[in-house]
């Protein structure tokens, strides 16, 4: 095989392993690391670094990252400030490969004066002429910059041949080639790191914006609890309701974060009703009734044109009085009809209702209230919500959660772990599904 072909092969060997190293994307550094050695084990270069250029064109920060480095001194830094001529020069010469020169003895003295290099009518950079000593010193020769889609990802710097021999322009075309995969691949790298970057931020906005949103809701949920003077801190409760048992249903943190916010403003649409009706000391007639009976349309007026970030918070909002019997309002409704959101915060408004003290009425004990739930689960409640009620407050009563949401809203008195929590288990047995002959006897 002649020396040329031999040659070429080697070189496209050398291009397709490195082709390799850019295109895997594990540990850049190392990245770059084996594809100097490669670059300089194809033509037997004793040394060389890679340098990326700074990253932001900014006036303080024009200084070159080092990331890989052969055969120069342990502590050479090979950092270079690169100035707005330098990228300049660099840029108009995209295929272009600088030597230097200024001295009597080097290689590259006799690249320029024997072998028509590609390099040889170039005009040499103040980068060049600044740093030559430097450069000299270490004993490198050639600068190749690395340009990726017109911007000087950076530079590799390199060293003689081992021979002695100087650089033919077949050289300059495979350091030129392998350059450039060098450069796709820092700039890829680079790209990657914007990208996640910009990911990164764009959660952060997005977590903000959902606490804004959240802490607006809330703010609102205060503003419809004040016109009701009796009911203070229901709309809060029933979200902080809402959002147990759907996290006791299983559903996913965006869902149970959704129902909180849907119990927060269940009922919005008391804004529209008269301040005298929702502040009776009495129980209302029936034409009060059926005026305050408009708030959960009037509900859904006032949030449907609002885009929420969760599931469907109005009609959640529309349907928290409706009855699984198909006797409730607005629609009448029945069972599979009602979302189960709806459903969720129906459990919630209720309990609360039951659990504070009215003008008209005084709360009911917690026994009480299981016989109500005994009572109307089914016609007015989903067992299945029911269920997942009396779970999580049993849970807290055996202290297998450490949270106490449950006595923070009832207050200390309210709950008798040893009196309730049978009350609790013997009800979720109840609404259990009854198991089949066969597991009841295995
Ligand atoms: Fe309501």
């Amino acid at each position: 095989m002649e020396p040329n072909t031999q040659k070429l092969i080697h070189s496209f060997g050398a291009l397709a392993d490195l082709g390799q190293e850019v295109a895997d994307t594990g540990d850049f550094i190392e990245m770059v690391r084996t594809s100097l050695h490669l670059l300089l084990g194809t033509l037997a270069i004793r040394r060389g670094a890679v340098v990326e250029s700074p990253r932001h064109q900014l006036p303080e920060d024009k200084s070159t990252n080092q990331l890989a480095i052969w055969g120069l001194g342990d502590d050479y830094p090979a950092r270079f400030d690169v100035e707005d001529s330098d990228r300049e020069t660099f840029l108009n010469s995209p295929d272009g490969a600088f030597q230097i020169t200024g001295s009597t003895d080097s290689v590259s003295d006799r690249v320029s004066s024997d072998v028509q290099s590609p390099t040889s009518n170039i005009q040499s950079p103040g980068f060049i002429n600044r740093y030559q000593a430097e450069l000299k010193a270490q004993e490198l020769q050639l600068i190749v910059p690395m340009i990726v889609r017109g911007d000087l990802t950076g530079l590799v710097l390199l060293g003689g041949k081992a021979s002695g021999d100087p650089f033919t322009p077949d050289d300059i075309e495979v350091i030129r080639s392998m350059v450039r995969h060098i450069g796709v691949g820092i700039h890829t790298h680079r790209l990657l790191g914007e990208v996640k970057q910009q990911a990164e931020e764009n959660r952060r906005l997005y977590q903000d914006l959902r606490a804004i949103y959240r802490d607006t809701v809330r703010a609102f949920a205060a503003a419809i609890d004040i016109k009701d003077k009796y009911t203070q801190g229901h709309s809060e409760r029933v979200g902080r309701y809402s959002e147990i048992i759907a996290r006791e249903m299983g559903w996913g943190e965006e869902e149970v974060e959704g129902m909180a916010i849907a119990g927060y403003l269940h009922d919005v649409g008391k804004l529209v009703v008269e301040r005298d009706i929702i502040n009776a000391p009495y129980r209302i007639d029936a034409k009060e009734s059926s005026e305050l009976n408009r708030h959960p349309a009037a509900g859904y007026e006032i949030l449907s044109p609002i885009h929420h970030p969760y599931a469907d918070i109005p009609l959640m909002a529309k349907y928290h009085h409706e009855r699984m019997d198909g006797r409730g309002y607005p629609d009448g409704l029945t069972d599979k009809q009602i979302p189960i959101g709806a459903k969720i915060v129906t459990l919630a408004d209720s309990f609360d209702a039951m659990t504070t003290d009215r003008p008209y009425k005084t709360r009911r004990t917690f026994a009480e209230v299981i016989t109500d739930f005994r009572l109307n689960t089914g016609p007015q409640f989903d067992p299945v919500v029911v269920a997942a009620f009396c779970r999580a407050l049993l849970k807290e009563l055996n202290g297998e959660t450490k949270e106490r949401r449950f006595l923070q809203m009832l207050g200390k008195d309210y709950l008798d772990a040893e009196k309730d929590a049978p009350l609790l288990k013997e009800l979720i047995a109840e609404l259990s599904p009854p198991q089949s002959a066969a597991a009841r006897t295995s």
